[in-house]
């Protein structure tokens, strides 16, 4: 009977193993369409792919994370920019998928559009595991969008307004290139400099790229990043004038910039100025 006690030492080892992966206690599945995701399925791709960048803990301190701006996200915190959901808020495990899906424009996010929408989903079930938020709190309903408005030149005047009004250029300046009187203050909630959105740079956004996807960043805000939500001071309706107006700031051949070019064309020295003398054509 000498063996007996190697095999109680294997399972203790075994047990010991097990409850040294922190994660365990907060396993989730994900439901990402008709798919559901496992967590046990998700560890081994996260090994693969993730954890250079995201680190074994999850805590955004990956091997890789020295050399990287913005740092990779830490999931312990469980605080997302990109969701359909209100600001302070879980993500629905949709929005946790796009994320993977689409990757973060302008950073070492990649696209894992090459991986299979089930190994996506499994990613998203490991990820949950890393916080205990997932097994307290379960995500809000997203936000209503309704459809959108008429693209006008009066609703792109009144977005105008709005971004003054709401202050918008203070960070992202008066012409949206990022560069306003509060932009090079700014830092994130891990106190890592941040910088605004430069709407001059393209077409995409870290959290998409849609006219939708553009109404759904300001009014649930970009969590963890002086972005804020302004759900509770712009009406549906006049959000929808907010993203035509960004629209004309981005370079690019839309309706929205046309419209807006033949405006300025003909109204050049009427326009009143965006900035901090500016009534911003009020
Ligand atoms: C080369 C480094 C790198 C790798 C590899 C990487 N990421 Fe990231 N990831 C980042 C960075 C950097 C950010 C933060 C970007 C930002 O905050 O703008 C990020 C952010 C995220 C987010 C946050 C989404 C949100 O809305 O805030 C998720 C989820 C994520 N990564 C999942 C993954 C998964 C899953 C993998 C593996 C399949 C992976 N990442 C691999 C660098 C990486
Ligand atoms: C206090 C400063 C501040 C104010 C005010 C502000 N923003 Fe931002 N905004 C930021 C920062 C910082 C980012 C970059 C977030 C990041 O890269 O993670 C950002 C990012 C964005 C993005 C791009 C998000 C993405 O997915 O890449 C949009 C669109 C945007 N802001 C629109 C607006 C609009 C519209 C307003 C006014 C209604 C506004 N912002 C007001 C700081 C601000």
């Amino acid at each position: 009977m000498t063996r007996k006690p190697i095999v109680v030492a294997l399972t203790l080892g075994l047990a010991v193993l097990f409850s040294a992966d922190s994660r365990t206690g907060f396993a989730q599945d994900s439901h990402v369409g008709d798919l559901t995701g496992t967590a046990a399925s998700g560890k081994q791709l996260y090994r693969r792919y993730c954890i250079g960048c995201h680190g074994p803990q999850g805590d955004g301190n990956g091997e890789n994370a020295q050399w990287i701006d913005p740092k990779p996200r830490d999931f312990t915190a469980a605080t997302f920019k990109c969701r359909s959901t209100p600001t302070g808020t879980l993500p629905t495990d949709e929005d946790l998928d796009h994320a993977i899906t689409r990757g973060f424009v302008t950073t070492n996010m990649p696209s894992w559009n090459p991986l299979t929408p089930q190994q996506r989903a499994d990613l998203v079930a490991y990820i949950k595991g890393f916080s205990p938020r997932w097994t307290a709190e379960k995500p809000s309903a997203p936000i209503n969008i309704p459809p959108e408005t008429a693209v006008t030149l009066p609703s792109i005047l009144h977005g105008r307004e709005l971004f003054q009004k709401m202050e918008c250029w203070k960070c992202h300046g008066p012409a949206g290139h990022g560069d306003g009187p509060s932009a090079s203050t700014l830092t994130d909630s891990k106190d890592n400099p941040i910088r605004p959105y430069n709407f001059s740079t393209g077409s995409r956004f870290k959290c998409g790229e849609t006219n939708r996807d553009l109404y759904r960043i300001f009014m649930t805000g970009v969590d963890g990043t002086p972005m804020p939500s302004f759900a509770d001071v712009i009406q549906p309706n006049d959000a929808w004038d907010l993203v035509h107006f960004l629209r004309t700031l981005q370079g690019l051949h839309t309706q929205e910039a046309s419209m807006w070019k033949d405006y300025a064309a003909k109204h050049g020295p009427e326009i009143k100025p965006i900035g901090p003398t500016a009534a911003g054509g009020q």
